[in-house]
């Protein structure tokens, strides 16, 4: 497909996330209906000054997902089948699949580094998108010590920021001693979002960092604006680290863009996993804050990023056959100018249906 991008889509076309569900995930891989596992922010703000956040702390303890058997969409789905017996009436989308994946195709004009592999399959009027499972293992595995070490960074800033109750019902050992906390990446609290761009439907899953306050228990109020993205990036100290920080930005921001997530906080730490500052970002400001940087030439777009993403989920659900018991396979090789669509089941070998050519921004 020759692409024609209508920048104007991403003003009247978007729809506002709305959450109609959520759940949580415990250490066991066990799911539950509920909120156990949202976490909320409190940085230790006054350990600061005295470099004591170190984010090393308690590597070799860290309790890293084996990932050793797939999960499909189980959780979203999960929580989509309690919603629909509740209500006594089916979830309608058009694409039901997890947040991470659309950040991913949201930011692929600007980011073309890594294959991505989905697995697509029509069910019902509906249309299911997956990470493939094996891929994401390989890359799993491949990660060098620096990646692995740089990625228990994140995850050690989430325990460090956050409390597993609010300040008031914490004691005073539970907040003073969230650095020596035991840090894993299993447990999860998830939310499910309704929302669309477009003419597509949509349903995301979610996992969210923390509510900066509480959540509201009302179902009329809108948790969205509670929810927090934590993440942590390389303290900025010259022209280059600052353009590499708006670049990552973009992953940032699309990734709290489509779920409706309002503040992202960040955690700036030097090259020894140090946390020097913490920064709070409104998600709505920053391709405005990119758009007025003086740092780098090679810009991303926010209305860009959100057009061509518009315009793939609309390829998505019109030329994905609505055919039960078949797997499609959504695919980008590293550095291709275009995605393919192949069917995956039913031939001896991946046959390509039709294919996606991107836009050069
Ligand atoms: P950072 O965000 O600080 O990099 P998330 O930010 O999405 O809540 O994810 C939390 C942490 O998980 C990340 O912290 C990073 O350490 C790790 N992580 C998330 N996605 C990853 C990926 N695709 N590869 C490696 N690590 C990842
Ligand atoms: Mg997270
Ligand atoms: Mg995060």
């Amino acid at each position: 497909m020759e692409l024609k991008l209508d920048a104007r889509i991403s003003k009247s076309a978007l729809r506002q996330p709305k959450e109609i569900g959520c759940y949580s995930t415990d250490i066991s891989h066990n799911y539950h209906n509920d909120t156990r596992g949202l976490k909320y922010y409190y940085f230790p703000e006054s350990s600061l000054e005295d470099d004591t956040i170190d984010l090393n702390t308690g590597y070799k303890d860290f309790e890293r997902d084996p990932e050793d058997t797939p999960r499909h969409l189980n959780g979203m789905l999960q929580c989509l089948v309690g919603i629909e017996k509740k209500t006594n009436s089916k979830v309608k989308a058009d694409i039901i699949t997890y947040r991470g994946i659309m950040t991913r195709l949201m930011c692929l004009p600007y980011e073309q580094r890594e294959d991505i592999n989905l697995n697509i399959v029509y069910f019902d009027g509906q249309i299911f998108i997956e990470e493939d499972f094996e891929l994401k293992k390989f890359n799993k595995q491949h990660m060098d010590d620096r990646m692995a070490r740089m990625t228990y960074w994140g995850y050690k800033f989430e325990t460090l920021a956050t409390l597993a109750k609010p300040w008031g019902q914490s004691t005073r050992a539970e907040i003073d001693n969230r650095l020596l906390q035991k840090t894993n990446n299993i447990e999860e609290y998830c939310s499910l979002v309704r929302t669309g761009v477009g003419s597509v439907k949509l349903i995301l899953g979610a996992e969210v960092d923390c509510v900066f306050d509480y959540k509201p228990e009302k179902s009329s109020d809108d948790p969205l604006p509670h929810y927090v993205e934590l993440k942590t990036s390389k303290v900025i100290r010259t022209e280059k680290d600052a353009a590499n920080f708006e670049k990552k930005l973009l992953k940032s921001w699309a990734q709290s863009f489509l779920l409706g997530i309002k503040t992202i906080i960040y955690g700036f730490r030097d090259e020894d996993g140090i946390v020097k500052a913490i920064e709070t970002f409104e998600t709505a400001k920053i391709p405005f804050m990119i758009k007025a940087s003086k740092h780098t030439n090679r810009k991303w777009n926010g209305n860009e990023a959100i057009a061509f993403y518009a315009a793939c989920l609309d390829w998505i659900k019109t030329t994905v056959p609505q055919k039960e018991g078949v797997v499609y396979r959504l695919q980008y090789r590293a550095g291709s100018p275009k995605l393919d669509l192949a069917q995956l089941t039913g031939f001896e070998e991946k046959k390509v249906l039709d294919s996606m050519l991107l836009p050069e921004f």
